[in-house]
């Protein structure tokens, strides 16, 4: 059969981009190269090269309507895919069910999946790309990792970064982007947790929504993954994360119910792991059941790429719709022989090939031109990158005034570390290649200006910093991890993940030993160790802060924007505070069984239920000012729709600031065991000095409901609900105590 060929035009610095994009890809750990040179065994159907793009975009990819009529935009999306599937051949239909590219995951090019179209009907190519973090393809909006977008506590910042993403795939004729990614942070330790969105379900749902409202806003297709409780790289491909039903629900699918419901996302990827015995990609429970039947999702489901799909008949049979990057599995041949031996019914191929359908005519992709016309706005996009960085970077720490800095005041700065004068980011699938940079060394020279004296120090003999420092009238040590796909990191110090950049807790202690006014900036996709934090006065967590991390965090040093975030997850003093430590049955799992026998007791939830003190808690961040809380106020809201609180926030200091308002409800235990608090609502707000807001915080029903295993529903228990409003989950300013159901407190 003749499959259609894509007419995209020529990427422009295509060799260098693709060049990049593979050391990228391929640049970290032993590991990962081990993992990644067995990708020709996991794709096995075939290394033809893929399809060369050429000649110009046509406008409008379907044709005249008049002989398809399935290409009438005026007609509803369902009418138009029940038109155009009464056309379609068998064969035809088997050849949607598989992606066709096994060269672009690591290139990026012509795009990182591509599913062809058939031209005898007028089906457009789909075109797909990574990018949590930005675009992953050539040169793009390098943004700041999205642990930073959920550390905002801003869905409209995370609407603003989708939103780049999406135009900028939209210009660039990409079709589906493989973000974001809402996995739960379970154990720090998580290779991938700089990609995710934090420890919490309701954080990382409200981030999720913000950046899939965004993206979609611009025409692209959102890629929610990886459904389900894929939250460690160790046996990713096939860990079987063993979970209850109440902790899936609390937990791991809130995020994806959210992408769903309320976000409405195009597409779901199934990820690698076993929930509960079975691949995700084989779970009719969680594919068929949970997914589409109980979610409502009407887009298509499509494996992450390689180790997701391992069979042809059950996996179509528990609701997989496509299979990527290329067609095995689902190859027409595997799905012929299915359907004729009865293993799978004709039906099945056709609601997979409607969901493909319905979803691109729901987005237009059959009447427009494959890129977006207009250019990108490159310097638009970079100061969104900025500005995300800016409310995502957390102030941990800041005794005795230190921050922020007054430019007028100083003579010199010290920047020392091993990637001061570096870009940082995660790696993996959701690396970016920067449109451009501005390192940490870089974005404080340039504010701190002519008359302030910057000397810059790698910090690899850390004797030699320490002079450097000792010299300076204020010493910022920049220090990293180094997080990506395929490897979790095997402890939580700093040098743990990468001995190549030294002993950096070594070099923290030499500095602050030989200057009292020392910064430190962590460049770190998750939590670490800080043995020395009584030793240093400052602290500042600025993630991997995207390609104008170097402005981002100099303007906050230097007071020009207020410290914008809160910690999306909790800081542990010791390793073996965290919910999985001392368990390896739960973490990293024995014999690729990974008990979350936690149940909901993660993140902040654990350290709070075992009486833990953390290093710094879950939500906490400061600002440059302070905020007095008056009045909290609580009342059932309207047609039982939960609570209502509203509180009085201050600005007491003498600048403008920023605070991240959080209500917390702690849950009767009548019926099951509850976390001493969950976060129900927060809201961000910017304040003038002296200036006074009220806030109000819907904790909706929902967010004070449990998962009732013995009726399959969300249900409210009787008893009394505990409100805590404050500036984190540790600092609660006011509280109030309110009866629900047939109960008096
Ligand atoms: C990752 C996905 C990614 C895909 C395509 C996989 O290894 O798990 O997150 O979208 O590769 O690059």
């Amino acid at each position: 059969m003749r499959r259609g060929r894509s007419t995209a035009p020529q990427e422009s610095g295509g060799s260098t981009a693709n060049c990049l994009g593979v050391v990228g890809y391929v640049r970290s750990s032993i590991v990962e190269r081990a993992v990644l040179s067995l990708a020709p065994l996991l794709l096995v159907a075939g290394l033809a090269p893929p399809p060369v793009a050429s000649g110009p975009a046509s406008t409008g990819r379907c044709g005249d309507p008049a002989e398809r009529p399935w290409c009438d935009a005026r007609l509803t999306p369902d009418e138009r895919t029940e038109l155009l599937l009464a056309e379609m051949t068998l064969e035809e239909r088997f050849s949607l069910m598989g992606g066709d590219d096994p060269i672009g995951v690591f290139t990026g090019e012509p795009a990182n999946g591509t599913s062809e179209g058939i031209e005898r009907l007028g089906i457009p190519t789909l075109f797909f790309n990574d990018g949590p973090a930005g675009l992953r393809k050539g040169r793009a909006t390098a943004l700041p990792a999205p642990v930073s977008l959920a550390a905002a506590f801003d869905p409209t910042g995370a609407r603003r970064a989708g939103g780049v993403v999406g135009d900028e795939a939209r210009k660039r004729g990409i079709d589906v982007v493989h973000a974001p990614a809402v996995n739960i942070v379970r154990t720090p330790l998580g290779g991938r947790s700089f990609e995710y969105y934090g420890e919490d379900p309701l954080l990382a749902a409200r981030t999720g929504v913000g950046f899939i409202r965004g993206l979609q806003g611009e025409g692209a297709i959102a890629n929610v993954k990886h459904y389900v409780a894929n939250n460690q790289e160790t046996d990713r491909f096939v860990t079987n994360a063993i979970v209850d039903e109440r902790t899936l629900r609390e937990i791991y699918l809130p995020a994806f119910e959210a992408a769903v419901v309320d976000a409405g996302v195009g597409t779901v990827m199934l990820a690698y792991n076993r929930v509960n015995g079975r691949k995700v990609t084989e779970n009719a429970e969680l594919v068929n059941g949970v997914l589409k039947r109980d979610l409502g999702f009407t887009g298509f489901a499509l494996t992450d790429y390689g180790m997701a799909q391992v069979s042809t008949a059950d996996a179509a049979n528990a609701g997989t719709d496509l299979e990527m990057p290329r067609a095995f599995w689902f190859s027409p041949e595997a799905l012929r022989v299915a359907v004729a031996s009865g293993q799978v019914s004709p039906s099945v191929v056709d609601e997979a090939v409607r969901r493909i359908l319905r979803t691109m005519f729901r987005f237009g992709v059959f009447d427009r031109a494959r890129d977006d016309p207009g250019e990108i706005d490159v310097e638009g996009h970079s100061r969104a990158a900025r500005r995300l960085a800016e409310q995502g970077m957390v102030l941990l720490k800041n005794d005795r005034g230190v921050l922020p800095l007054d430019a007028s005041r100083l003579r010199s700065v010290a920047v020392i570390g091993p990637e001061s004068d570096e870009y940082r980011s995660g790696g993996g699938s959701s690396r970016v290649e920067p449109s451009s940079t501005v390192t940490p060394l870089e974005g404080i020279r340039r504010r701190a200006g002519d008359d302030v004296e910057v000397v810059h120090d790698t910090g690899y003999v850390p004797q030699r910093a320490a002079q450097v420092a000792a010299a300076a009238d204020v010493a910022i040590v920049v220090v990293n991890d180094d997080q990506t796909e395929f490897v979790d990191e095997a402890c939580l110090s700093l040098q743990c993940g990468d001995p190549t950049n030294g002993d950096q807790d070594g070099l923290v202690r030499a500095v602050a030993a030989a200057n009292p006014r020392t910064v430190v900036v962590l460049e770190t996709g998750s939590p670490v160790l800080m043995p020395w934090e009584a030793e240093v006065p400052a602290i500042v967590e600025a993630w991997y802060p995207g390609q104008e991390g170097g402005n981002a965090i100099a303007r906050m040093l230097f007071g020009d924007v207020d410290p914008g975030g809160r910690l999306p997850v909790t800081f542990p003093r010791e390793e073996g505070d965290t919910p999985t430590s001392g368990h390896p049955e739960r973490y990293p799992g024995i014999a690729a069984n990974a008990s979350y026998s936690e149940g909901v007791f993660v993140g902040y939830r654990h350290y709070d239920e075992h009486g833990i003190e953390p290093l710094f808690p879950f939500g906490h961040g400061l600002s440059y000012t302070t905020f007095a809380y008056h009045d909290l106020r609580v009342r059932h809201a309207p047609r039982g729709d939960g609570l209502v609180a509203t509180v009085q926030v201050e600005n007491t200091g003498d600048r403008t600031g920023t605070e991240v308002v959080q209500a917390y409800v702690g849950k009767p235990e009548a019926e099951v065991a509850q976390p001493p608090t969950s976060l129900a609502a927060f809201r961000k707000v910017t304040l003038d000095p002296g200036e006074r807001r009220r806030v109000t915080l819907h904790l909706t029903r929902r967010s004070l409901s449990y998962w009732d295993v013995a009726r399959d529903r969300w249900s409210v228990a009787d008893g009394c609900y505990d409100v805590l409003v404050g500036s984190s989950s540790r600092d609660v300013r006011a509280r109030d105590r309110l009866p629900l159901g047939a109960a008096a407190c």
